[in-house]
């Protein structure tokens, strides 16, 4: 039995109602429910104004609204509202805000070495591949399995006192894999690393709960959680927080700043985080429409969430392993991977079958799913077909799914 009432809400999405579409393109980008869409239209049509700056009762509720946004996404990660940034775009900008940050206060040494998984994301991968560069570091790749599994077990081999970052993909958006959080944080605490975690597969669609987990950096996007596209939330444990300085200043970023006579003599008095981590004016609207997703999310709980996605994972599985050449990319026990499931058809290029699926009226992705090391490290250069659920899929849909699918492969 599925978990969620998957029909019932269906109903909150304007776009699934609209184009009757079966959409499976989750890990890529979520639909929008209407709480979103209404909680935004209202925002802009009753209080818009800039933030932190009027004076005037537009700008102090428009400003009221925001910090409250901070604090109720906070609720969705267990965090406090100090901690969570709010970046324009998504986790790709806020995985380069950690890469600043290590950067600009003098974290990363020439002779250091930042450790990424072979299943990494470009974002979770160029930025650390840059600011190496930049510092004379060197960046280590945790190898993978065959099944796009990284071989943590190998970390203890590859960590040394000179390692400054372990950077970890906690749910694989090709494979769906989760990692171990827990034993990486050993390892890494053991030799004084820092812990940044991408969390953009995981914080929509499981529990996670920052104050469970020794880490120190998560960074998520909002589009991929019912948000609207924009804004990206990067947490930063607080002690943190409050101890770094900001690689991006402007606006917004400072309490005050004074001219003490001379030349490179301007004093800053930063403001608290995370203010001091949001230069300009911020993605106002979007963290409206971010905030409403995540009262969303949290009115039907995550564990709900993730049981459904299980449920669908277990019975895409089980569709797939019945038709011949299709291949799974990941591994093949559901209870080892969240809901993403990758595969390749023997002999077909990947975007010919999205191109047919999609001519059924199936939403899936085609390609490298921007984990271009992953897929060379297992010899797949085309990549693969993903298929992503999220609460609002429902069973009926991977049953039709399979049996186009099998239609198609058949052809
Ligand atoms: C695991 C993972 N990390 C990072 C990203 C980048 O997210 P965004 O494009 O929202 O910045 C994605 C997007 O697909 C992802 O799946």
């Amino acid at each position: 039995m599925a978990i969620l009432s998957c029909q019932a809400y269906r109903g909150d999405f304007p776009e699934l109602l609209n184009t009757g579409i079966i959409y499976f393109d989750n890990a890529a980008s979520t639909l929008k429910p209407k709480h979103v869409i209404d909680a935004m239209n209202e925002f802009i049509t009753k209080t818009y104004a800039n933030v932190h700056r009027g004076v005037y009762n537009l700008a102090m509720e428009s400003t009221r609204l925001y910090e409250e946004a901070h604090d109720i996404v906070s609720k969705l990660i267990c965090a406090e509202q100090e901690e969570i940034v709010f970046t324009p775009q998504g986790t790709t900008n806020a995985l380069q805000l950690v890469a600043l940050l290590l950067h600009h206060n003098g974290i990363l040494r020439e002779g250091d070495e930042i450790i990424v998984p072979g299943d990494a994301h470009n974002s979770n991968l160029l930025p650390w591949r840059q600011i190496a560069r930049w510092n004379k570091a060197r960046v280590k790749v945790v190898p993978v399995d065959q099944n796009g599994i990284p071989r943590w077990d190998k970390l203890g081999e590859l960590v040394s006192h000179r390692t400054r970052l372990i950077a970890v993909t906690h749910v694989s958006n090709v494979t769906g894999y989760e990692s171990p959080l827990d034993e990486i944080s050993k390892i890494a605490r053991e030799v004084g690393a820092y812990i940044v975690v991408d969390g953009a597969q995981s914080v929509p669609h499981i529990p996670v709960c920052v104050n469970n987990l020794d880490i120190d950096f998560l960074a998520f996007s909002g589009h991929k959680m019912l948000g609207p596209t924009g804004i990206g939330v990067l947490w930063i444990r607080k002690e943190l927080a409050y101890e770094l300085e900001p690689p991006l200043a402007g606006g917004g970023t400072i309490k005050d700043v004074e001219c003490k006579c001379g030349a490179n003599n301007i004093r800053v008095d930063w403001e608290e985080p995370p203010w001091k981590f949001e230069a300009g004016t911020p993605p106002i609207i979007e963290a409206i429409g971010l905030a409403a997703a995540a009262e969303y999310l949290l009115m039907i709980g995550m564990a709900n969430v993730a049981a459904h996605e299980t449920y669908l994972t277990e019975r895409m599985l089980r569709g797939l392993s019945q038709i011949d050449k299709v291949r799974i990319v990941g591994p093949s026990d559901p209870k080892m991977r969240r809901g993403i499931i990758s595969f390749v058809v023997d002999k077909v290029h990947p975007d010919i079958i999205g191109i047919r699926l999609g001519q059924e009226g199936i939403a899936v992705r085609t390609g490298t799913h921007c984990a271009n090391m992953m897929y060379h490290m297992l010899g797949l250069h085309e990549g693969s077909i993903r298929a992503s659920f999220y609460l609002y899929n429902c069973p009926e849909e991977v049953d039709v799914f399979i049996e186009k699918l099998e239609k198609i492969v058949s052809e």
